[in-house]
């Protein structure tokens, strides 16, 4: 096992360990001034990236916007051809952008440092964690100055870097139902990514983390958040992992198709032999669906990233 010096993510192991997936905390790093990182390198980056050729995203694995918005406003999303990314990230000074490159972790360099982390995290909770694991990724953020990233959920457990200029992180507790009532939440698992509704009345209940180079904040699943970032250019990496269906999302979809037929489920975590039934149910339904049109596409480089990754738990 490392020295915790030795280690990219630093963070006491029972704070770490404690409030994994349950409760947002910071914690700081030590990738600042790698050059991996560089806007030129990241120029290089994206243009990589958007080659890529992907399901759901036009420009490969690059995903932008641009233009100022509010916490509560949802982005226009421009078609815009793959080769711009690269000219935002160039003129991101004055772009008003943000930018998204995916799973930068198949790229030399960085496939390393997603390692490094992923490491980390497993030695920080421990290496049992892995089995619930399906895929881990590491998403480079790219902002301009002053750039709002609007209120909204994510499906993974996420650890954001800051390795580039300052920014703040608002919060949300996700066991306030006023702020995240269950029905938003069942609608987001199941049916439509955007179902989170930022509730400006609420914003004085936020935590917010004001971050700067070597500084990064926990995000557990279900945690509604958004960011501003300061009068500087920003890039932070975000290092993440979903776990197995059948963990969190298949009871969110039960609950959501149960809500339908007219029954008040419980929420997830309020009555675990409930959870375990509704998990298997729908994980069986789930299965036979998927025997008829076709299992999911994983792309090879996921299912080798985590032999990687399972191959480095056994050597803690
Ligand atoms: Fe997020």
């Amino acid at each position: 096992m490392l020295a915790s010096s030795d280690r990219v993510i630093q963070c006491a192991t029972g704070l770490f360990a404690e409030n994994l997936n349950r409760l947002p905390y910071e914690f700081a790093h030590t990738l600042v001034g790698n050059p991996l990182f560089e806007l030129s390198r990241l120029v290089d980056l994206a243009e990589r990236v958007a080659t890529r050729r992907t399901p759901h995203l036009a420009g490969g694995d690059v995903y932008f916007n641009n233009g100022l918005i509010e916490p509560g406003e949802k982005p226009v999303r421009p078609d815009l051809p793959p080769a711009s990314a690269s000219d935002f990230i160039r003129k991101i000074d004055t772009a008003q952008a943000w930018i998204i490159l995916k799973h930068v972790e198949r790229e030399p360099g960085y496939r390393e440092v997603l390692e490094s982390c992923i490491r980390d995290i497993l030695q920080l909770s421990g290496p049992e964690l892995l089995r619930q694991i399906k895929w881990f990724e590491a998403i480079l953020f790219i902002t301009s100055p002053n750039r709002v990233t609007e209120y909204h959920l994510d499906r993974e457990v996420s650890w954001i870097l800051q390795l580039q200029g300052d920014k703040e992180i608002h919060l949300f507790d996700r066991a306030d139902k006023q702020i995240v009532p269950d029905q938003e939440l069942e609608v987001y698992w199941t049916a439509d990514n955007r179902a989170a509704r930022y509730k400006p009345e609420y914003e004085s209940r936020a935590i917010v983390y004001q971050m700067h180079p070597g500084s990064g904040v926990h995000i557990p699943i279900n945690t509604p958040h958004w960011l501003r970032n300061k009068n500087n250019i920003s890039v932070t990496l975000n290092v993440n992992f979903q776990f197995h269906d059948r963990h969190w999302a298949n009871l969110y979809r039960a609950n959501y198709y149960l809500r339908r037929a007219g029954i008040a489920p419980h929420p997830p975590g309020a009555h675990p032999v409930s959870d375990r039934l509704k998990s298997t149910v729908f994980t069986v339904m789930q299965r036979a669906k998927q025997t008829v049109k076709g299992r999911p596409h994983i792309p090879p480089e996921a299912l080798e990233q985590y032999r990687r990754i399972a191959q480095l738990a056994r050597c803690f």
